[in-house]
């Protein structure tokens, strides 16, 4: 293995420019970290959002961009018995990023064993979608057999698992996106779809128990209207004003999702068990990463875009 490794990092925020691939040594794992060998690197908008600037406040350069991915255990630091070399896992990183590289380092508890029934592609498009709908459903609002759930952009990379998430809570569940990803979302087993260009949610949803806000700005705050009292907004997009639900006698949030290597594992038995599908629309190759970046900026049509490496 050569102590050189190619990484697409920035050394200053801005567009595509900023973006290079070069040759950094590769990195050593520390006491309960391992060093992965990345097969292949999800696209999400944080990608973006960090490049340009945005999450400044949580973020140092230079950087690695990236923040899911799925490879193969090259190195294991002290401290883990539980993983060895060889192994193929999948993780979504904390802000420190480092995912379009050919090695990464992650902390134990970000890891976990990729879905068997998935391959590199496939593994690497799960992460933090996954993990925001279900820290959102699950941990959040602890969505419930019968209850009925609003997922705004449900053709999107969080939506697409939150639609299949809180089916498989067995909750009723109404997605929005653009008609032409109905057949999708409907795939996904969404019990109602609304074409958000075309109709007004909050004119055919009412008495909701959870909403998942996945837009913010105005979607957001039309989504207050449709919860029942005692029901739940759950914004990752917008920013909610303080005590916003209070009128409504609802909760409204703001959560920030955060990695586990914990949910994954039961995220991947959900996958090996035909549970749980990903659908990667576009794939790039590794020298096509500010391309990928600039794809997932743009705004997809549905499911996840993959960089391999
Ligand atoms: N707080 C957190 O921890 C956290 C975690 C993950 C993501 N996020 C944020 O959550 C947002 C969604 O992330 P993502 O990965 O799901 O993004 P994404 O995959 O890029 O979402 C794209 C989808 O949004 C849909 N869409 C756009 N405007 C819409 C509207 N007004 N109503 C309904 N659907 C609409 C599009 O559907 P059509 O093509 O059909 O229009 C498209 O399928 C991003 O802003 C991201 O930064 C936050």
């Amino acid at each position: 293995m050569s102590n050189v490794m190619q990484a697409a990092r920035i050394h200053q925020y801005g567009d595509s420019n900023v973006v290079q691939i070069e040759s950094i040594p590769v990195p050593q794992p520390k006491h309960d970290e391992v060093l992965v060998r990345v097969r292949a690197a999800g696209l999400n908008p944080v990608d973006w959002a960090i490049r340009q600037g945005y999450l400044q406040a949580v973020t140092s350069l230079p950087l690695t961009l990236g923040w899911d991915l799925a490879g193969e255990i090259v190195e294991v630091g002290s401290g883990i018995s539980d993983l060895k070399v060889g192994d193929e896992v999948y993780a979504m990183i904390q802000l420190r990023g480092g995912a379009f590289a050919e090695y990464v380092i992650l902390k134990r508890n970000e890891v976990a064993k990729k879905p068997a029934t998935f391959n590199f592609v496939q593994a690497a498009s799960v992460p933090a979608g996954a993990l925001t709908a279900w820290q959102v459903l699950f941990e959040t609002a602890n969505v419930q057999a019968g209850q009925k759930v609003l997922i705004h952009a449900a053709a999107g990379g969080v939506g697409a698992f939150a639609v299949q998430l809180a089916k498989e809570r067995q909750a009723f569940v109404i997605g929005t996106a653009s008609a032409a990803n109905e057949q999708y979302v409907r795939e996904l087993c969404a019990d109602q779809f609304i074409d958000y260009q075309t109709t007004r949610f909050e004119d055919v949803v009412k008495d909701v128990d959870v909403v998942l806000d996945t837009v913010g700005n105005d979607t957001l705050e039309r989504s207050y209207g449709v919860v029942k009292k005692g029901g739940i907004v759950v914004s990752i997009a917008g920013r909610p004003t303080q005590g916003a639900g209070g009128p409504y006698g609802i909760r409204v949030l703001r959560i920030e999702v955060e990695p586990s290597g914990e949910q994954l594992t039961k995220i991947a038995a959900l996958i090996d068990a035909g549970k749980l599908k990903t659908l990667v629309s576009q794939v790039f190759p590794f020298a096509d990463v500010r391309q990928a970046i600039e794809a997932s900026h743009a705004g997809h049509g549905r499911g996840k875009i993959v960089v391999e490496i």
